[in-house]
C-alpha cells in the first residue's frame, strides 16, 4: 500500500510494532525440548492480547498461527506437537498479523542453543544483508537492483539465494503491490520502489540450493538437497531517504 493518511501511518506503525514484539518474545521463549506448537501458541497469546489476527490463517487458511520452519524447512512450516526443537536446530519464526485492517510481517532465523552445525555465519550473513539492502532502498531505486545486491552480498560470503521465495508489498492485505521483491537480479522485474509504499523485505540466503520445493502437506517449503536457508524480514516504509523500519523492535 501507499501511505495516504495519518490513519494509514498509525495503523501500519501499530501493526509493525505488534508483530515485531511478538517475534522478539518468541525468539527468546524458544528452548530445546519445546514443541513448535507450544512456541506458536505462545506467540498467539501475545497477538491476541493486542486484538491482532494472525495473517497466515486469516488470509490463506494456514493451519497454525505463525509459520515455524525447522532445519531443511525454509518457510511456511506448520507448528506441530510432533516437532520438538533440538539444540543446534536452525529455526525460522515468521510472524504476520492484521490489526484494525492493517498488516505487519516479519521473520527471523536463528540457531537454537549451541551451534552444532556451524550455521551462525549463514544466520549473521542473512541479517547483515537485510540491513545492507534496506540502507539502499529509496523511492526510484529498481527492485532488481536490490535483488542483485542481496545475491552479490550472499555470493561474497560463499552463499546463494533462493529464487522462488520473495519479499512483497504489504498494507491492508498481507501481500500487496509490488508482489515480488526477489533476492536476485530479476531482469524481467522492471518495477522501482516508490516513496510512501510499505514493503516486507525478506532475505533467503542459502548454503547451496537456489530453489525450494513445496512438501506434500501443501504448505512447507523445503530445500531439495539438504541445504540450509536463513531468512530475515522487516516491514518498512520507503521514503526518499532511509526507509522507516516498522518492525525495528523485533530484536533482529
Ligand atoms: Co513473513
Ligand atoms: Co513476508
Amino acid at each position: 500500500m501507499s501511505i495516504q493518511s495519518i490513519q494509514d501511518l498509525e495503523g501500519m506503525t501499530l501493526a509493525g510494532k505488534v508483530v515485531g514484539e511478538t517475534l522478539n518474545k518468541m525468539l527468546t521463549f524458544a528452548k530445546p525440548g519445546m514443541s513448535t506448537k507450544t512456541l506458536d501458541d505462545f506467540g498467539y497469546e501475545i497477538l491476541k492480547s493486542y486484538g491482532a489476527n494472525p495473517a497466515p490463517q486469516k488470509e490463506y487458511g494456514f493451519p497454525g498461527w505463525n509459520c515455524i520452519s525447522v532445519n531443511h524447512e525454509v518457510a511456511h512450516g506448520i507448528p506441530s506437537n510432533r516437532v520438538i526443537l533440538q539444540e543446534g536446530d536452525l529455526v525460522n519464526v515468521d510472524v504476520s498479523a492484521e490489526i484494525n485492517g492493517y498488516y505487519g510481517d516479519n521473520g527471523a532465523s536463528f540457531v537454537l542453543g549451541r551451534d552444532t552445525r556451524q550455521l551462525t555465519p549463514l544466520v549473521n550473513s542473512s541479517k547483515e544483508i537485510l540491513y545492507k539492502a534496506i540502507s539502499k532502498i529509496r523511492g526510484g531505486v529498481k527492485i532488481a537492483a536490490i535483488g542483485a545486491l542481496i545475491e552479490n552480498e550472499a555470493k561474497k560470503r560463499g552463499f546463494t539465494t533462493i529464487k522462488n521465495l520473495v519479499g512483497h508489498g504489504i498494507g491492508m492485505t498481507l501481500h500487496d503491490h509490488p508482489h515480488e521483491i526477489p533476492c536476485f537480479a530479476d531482469r524481467t522485474n522492471k518495477y522501482r520502489f516508490r516513496k510512501d509504499t510499505v514493503i516486507a523485505l525478506e532475505t533467503f540466503i542459502s548454503t547451496k540450493a537456489r530453489m525450494v520445493r513445496q512438501a506434500s502437506d501443501g504448505w512447507t517449503f523445503k530445500t531439495p538437497d539438504g541445504s540450509f536457508v536463513a531468512q530475515h524480514e522487516h516491514t518498512l516504509i520507503v521514503t526518499d531517504k532511509d526507509p522507516v523500519i516498522l518492525t525495528a523492535n523485533n530484536g533482529v
